[in-house]
């Protein structure tokens, strides 16, 4: 049978990662097959972003290659979906650029998909479904995971932080949270799969729960999900360094399944800055909850967001943020330059910062974060480590890779038949970014 296939491309975060699984999902089930090919697909889908304006510049420059696509195939179906879709005004800017364009949907409808779909084939032409309000959570949409050894698992939907440089409280929605039974089923069925491995998803994931009835802490989930048979590793991300509470770190402290790693975005260490950013804590407060941390899960790994030249931004506060990321000894930190985002109020705020001091401050940031994670990944020598297997190593097929329990990335020599499976690895070498060594 000549099946029709769908490509997918996806920009942006694990929330966008997941809902392109659950685009995937929803067309698997109604009998198309997935393809790496851009070129030979019969439905092309660009899952988009705009945290920051890169992300967007890319979803330009890709559309644009798909004029002569559409030129050569006028059966080609094109969607556009996803955050940026989101914003005021940018759909029909869209439809206007890029006439060719059949179906552009927003991030609250995306389970709406099959529906435009056949609305397309049955003649529609240049489909704008942007739903600005969110409606509740949609439970039940199939979904068509990268991995079957980890998968993200949703937990919660929106931010209500308002943080002043982010637009996602703009495009995702308020906060909304699942119900704990939703979630445990879904983890459940992942088990029955064979996944050894959850990630609990989510923008704000401490203040799961609390538009639930009866209330339901993020620290009571933890401990209910950690008590379902047969799932190996526990990971969540991304909580909020303010709503992290004692019980929280306490649940990690007890749950075995829960993984010594937290991800705890700082965003900058100047307290001025921080305020000015709308992000409810101080320099010092933020250094308390990582020292608990620490104290409270021996061998923790500790990874970060850090913004450099948000507006305003001087010297002495980007000093204090090199003096916060030495004092926490990061193990790795995603670190991004500020980008100005329209509809958010550190976009109307003057004292821009010049994208040559930008830089600079980038690279120096940079330099302090790589020396703390070499120096915090060489304390894994001459160690075994346990490894969840996940495949072969990206750059030599002849070794494998995997990740400890801290999260870090091991390149190992050792048998292909334990992919899928915990091992133990006696590491050798490190460097930065990852951990070498062979099967024990
Ligand atoms: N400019 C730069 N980085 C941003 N982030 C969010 N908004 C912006 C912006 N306007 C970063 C934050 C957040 C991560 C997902 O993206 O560090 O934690
Ligand atoms: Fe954006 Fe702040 Fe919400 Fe994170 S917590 S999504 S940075 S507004």
């Amino acid at each position: 049978m000549n099946t029709k296939n769908f490509f997918i491309e996806t920009w942006g975060c694990q929330m966008n990662e997941e809902d392109s699984e659950k685009l995937s999902g929803m067309l698997k089930s109604i009998g198309y097959t997935k393809t790496t090919q851009k070129d030979t697909a019969d439905i092309i889908i660009f899952n988009t972003c705009c945290v920051r304006e890169n992300a967007e510049l890319k979803v330009y420059g890709n559309l644009g290659m798909l004029r002569k696509l559409k030129k050569n195939n006028p059966e080609l179906i094109i969607a556009v979906c996803g955050c940026m879709m989101q914003q005021k005004n940018m759909a029909k800017d869209i439809i206007k650029r890029f006439p060719f364009v059949d179906i552009i949907f927003g991030t609250h409808n995306a389970y709406k998909f099959p529906e435009y779909l056949n609305r397309v084939r049955y003649g529609e032409k240049s489909i704008i479904e942007i739903q600005n309000k969110e409606d509740g959570i949609v439970e039940g949409i199939p979904i068509d995971r990268e991995s079957n050894i980890k998968g993200f698992v949703t937990i919660m939907y929106g931010c209500n932080n308002f943080c002043t440089y982010c637009i996602v409280p703009y495009v995702r929605g308020r906060e909304r949270s699942r119900l704990p039974e939703n979630i445990e089923n879904e983890i459940k069925s992942m088990v029955e799969k064979g996944y050894k491995e959850i990630t609990l998803l989510g923008q704000n994931v401490n203040s799961y729960g609390k538009n639930l009835n009866p209330k339901v802490s993020f620290a009571q989930l933890l401990r209910r999900i950690n008590n379902i048979d047969g799932i190996e590793r526990i990971r969540f991300m991304t909580p909020h360094p303010k709503d992290f509470t004692d019980d929280v770190i306490e649940a990690i402290k007890q749950c075995d399944k829960i993984c010594e790693h937290i991800h705890l975005p700082v965003q900058s260490g100047s307290t001025r800055i921080l305020k000015k950013m709308n992000r409810n804590y101080s320099k010092e407060q933020y250094l308390k909850v990582v020292d608990k941390i620490k104290r409270s899960i021996p061998n923790v790994a500790i990874t970060t967001d850090i913004i450099v030249g948000f507006p305003g931004e001087t010297e002495l506060d980007f000093e204090e943020t090199l003096d916060l990321a030495k004092k926490v000894q990061y193990d790795s930190a995603f670190t991004f330059i500020y980008s100005k985002r329209k509809g958010t109020p550190a976009d109307e705020m003057g004292e821009q910062i010049s994208d040559d001091i930008k830089h600079e401050r980038f690279n120096r940031l940079v330099d302090v974060i790589n020396n703390s994670s070499a120096k915090n990944n060489k304390l894994y020598l001459g160690k075994s480590e346990e490894v969840l297997v996940e495949g072969l190593s990206k750059n030599d097929n002849t070794k494998l890779m995997g990740r400890t329990r801290t999260g870090k990335l091991v390149n190992f020599l050792g048998n292909s038949d334990n992919i899928g499976k915990l091992t133990n690895v006696h590491i050798n070498s490190t460097n930065s970014f990852s951990l070498s060594g062979e099967e024990v």
